[in-house]
């Protein structure tokens, strides 16, 4: 059982949340009332028999049903649905701030306009900021198993809308694809003012993260965990401040690591990297915000000061101003002291 004074201080915390899916807040309750609202027909005869289903061997096998729960989202409305959804779960858990990626191509090769994509997340992210004081921004993500050309023609029709985005990210299968193979559209994505982030080492090599660094010229890594593999790497990242937006219940549940006992998160924070504790797909890996800091907490040498700075080392990888930074640094000092 989780020390209650922890626990307390894990609920109280002002939070940023860096590494979120917004196609992987979709509840399977949420997917089966868009599902009706459609008259699409599901695999599955019940909320429980989907949620039977996220048992997953590693991230090919949770990107397969992660992709086909995409298939309920066909207007606008079901994005402003789904992404508001989040902002509530999220702002329960005293999450002040996110940067949340979206996967475009999921929804534009089966004819969902980029605008009504963009559009709904928009205005849940507007919606949030106004209801619930949670501010956001959008990250822009590239499918990696997909081509380069797909890529570009993606950022071609993001392009009208990049006053909506701050950054682009690369996710979904990592092996065999490395971030060179999107050395052309990143470089066009950076002259267009996009923030570049990209996953790198989650079940990739630590030599992924170097290209992402060196070829992509990343300013955050997602996940990351791998780099531990190379010290010198660890040690550049701890010296560069370059951030890893670390997913602790994500990598239990794909297999990263076989026991939450077994993470890295906590020898990393030790020797000064800028780690952070996100949520990555809360509705297939089992929690948000609030379950990933107790499980990280139960499971390795995580106390009062570990989980304060996992806090701030969260509001210095955003990407808010420096004003609003120093505010959430005070306000985490405040309940720190409490
Ligand atoms: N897409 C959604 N979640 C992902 C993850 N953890 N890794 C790669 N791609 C993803
Ligand atoms: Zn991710």
């Amino acid at each position: 059982m989780l020390d209650p004074a922890l626990d307390r201080l894990i609920r109280d915390l002002p939070k940023v949340e860096l590494h979120l899916h917004i196609e992987g807040t979709l509840e399977p309750e949420m997917v089966f009332q868009l599902a009706a609202r459609h008259g699409v027909a599901l695999p599955y005869p019940s909320v429980e028999a989907l949620r039977a289903a996220y048992d997953f061997t590693d991230l090919q096998s949770f990107l397969d049903i992660y992709y086909a729960g995409c298939d309920v989202l066909r207007d606008e409305d079901d994005f402003h649905a789904m992404t508001m959804a989040y902002f509530r779960r999220a702002h329960a858990d005293r999450v002040v701030h996110a940067e949340i990626f979206f996967d475009p191509q999921t929804h534009t090769a089966r004819g969902v306009a980029m605008a009504t994509v963009i559009g709904g997340i928009r205005r849940a992210m507007a919606d949030a900021e106004r209801e619930l004081g949670v501010t956001s921004r959008l990250i822009l993500c590239f499918l990696r198993h997909l081509s380069e050309a797909d890529a570009e023609a993606t950022l071609d029709a993001a392009l009208p809308f990049k006053d909506q985005l701050a950054g682009v990210g690369l996710d979904s299968g990592e092996r065999g694809n490395p971030p060179g193979k999107f050395a052309r559209v990143f470089a066009r994505a950076r002259a267009a003012g996009l923030r570049p982030v990209a996953h790198a080492g989650e079940e990739g090599p630590a030599a992924y993260i170097h290209e992402a660094l060196d070829v992509l010229r990343v300013v955050r890594i997602d996940h990351g965990v791998r780099c531990d593999e190379d010290d010198a790497l660890v040690e550049r990242l701890a010296v560069d401040r370059v951030p890893l937006t670390v997913c602790p219940l994500s990598n239990v549940k794909l297999r990263v690591y076989p026991r939450m006992e077994d993470h890295n998160l906590a020898r990393l924070l030790a020797r000064g990297v800028c780690v952070t504790v996100n949520s990555d797909d809360p509705a297939y890996f089992g929690g948000y915000m609030v379950d990933n800091y107790r499980a990280v907490c139960a499971a390795l040498p995580i106390g009062r000061p570990q989980l304060v700075q996992l806090a701030h080392n969260a509001v210095e990888a955003s990407w808010l101003p420096a004003a609003r930074k120093a505010e959430l640094d005070a306000q985490i000092l405040a309940v720190a002291a409490a």
